[in-house]
């Protein structure tokens, strides 16, 4: 079966910076593949050049076996191709249902992923008329995942959903993220090992903005050393 997203020896440059050197990944169609590295390794550039706003030089990127790599960001996202970048990229004078409202592609968009979103997502749905700048943290997580599920996307990136979140609120993200793979296929970043290992079947290492390692999230979970090595946690 063709994957979803099939990453291959990518090249990046920001700037004069050679910043991606070699980068291969694959999302098999309705999994979850985690990039894993150290800060720094290059896993937002990985994000950030399949979505086409840091194209990469060299390499290939394909959507269900269709080049994408050289088109622009628009058009990735047409493709159906969602974003859910780092730090809860919302607008926080909209309310929850403008914010939502907002993230259409095609008009109806809203109306035929509504009942999947606030089945996931139960909290948006008491605070839709709340502006975002208002939501807590993990709140404003969701709202950020949410929007990404409005238009008929068959692949989502996500870059450390997690970060700075309580751990309560971390375990019903993780369920939303499970229960959303069922329906759109994810290229997950995430430095929480404890939920990277939950929620991926299969794993990306990038150590110095190329791919070191790559396999089953089950056969990673029981190596300690390459944990150690690659990760810097046990
Ligand atoms: N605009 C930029 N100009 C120069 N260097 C950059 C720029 N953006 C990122 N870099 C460098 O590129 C490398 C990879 O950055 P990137 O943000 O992709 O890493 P990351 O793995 O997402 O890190 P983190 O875990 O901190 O989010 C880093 O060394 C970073 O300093
Ligand atoms: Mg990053």
């Amino acid at each position: 079966m063709t994957p979803i997203l099939e990453v291959r020896d990518i090249h990046t440059f920001i700037g004069q910076f050679h910043i991606l050197e070699g980068v291969s990944a694959t999302v098999h169609t309705g999994g979850i593949t985690v990039l894993l590295g150290r800060n720094g390794a290059g896993k937002t550039t990985t994000l950030r050049s399949i979505m086409g706003l840091t194209p990469p030089t060299r390499g290939s990127i394909l959507l269900d076996g269709t080049p994408i790599h050289g088109k622009q960001a628009h058009t990735i996202a047409q493709m159906g191709v969602g974003y859910v970048p780092e730090h809860r990229a919302i607008f926080r004078s909209l309310t929850v249902l403008e914010n939502l409202r907002l993230a259409e592609r095609k008009k109806g968009d809203f109306a035929h992923q509504a009942d999947f979103i606030f089945e996931l997502f139960p909290d948006l749905k008491r605070l839709i008329e709340l502006p975002g700048g208002n939501l807590s943290g993990g709140q404003q997580q969701m709202l950020a995942v949410a929007r990404a599920l409005v238009p008929e996307n068959r692949l989502l990136l996500i870059d450390e959903p997690s970060e700075g979140l309580a751990p309560v609120i971390i375990e019903q993200l993780i369920a939303a993220i499970q229960r959303l793979s069922g329906q759109v296929s994810v290229l997950l970043v995430e430095q929480n090992f404890r939920v990277a290992s939950k929620l991926g079947q299969n794993y990306v290492i990038i150590d110095s903005g190329h791919s070191a390692l790559d396999g089953r999230m089950a056969d990673l979970v029981k190596d300690q050393a390459l944990i150690q090595r690659y990760l810097g946690v046990a």
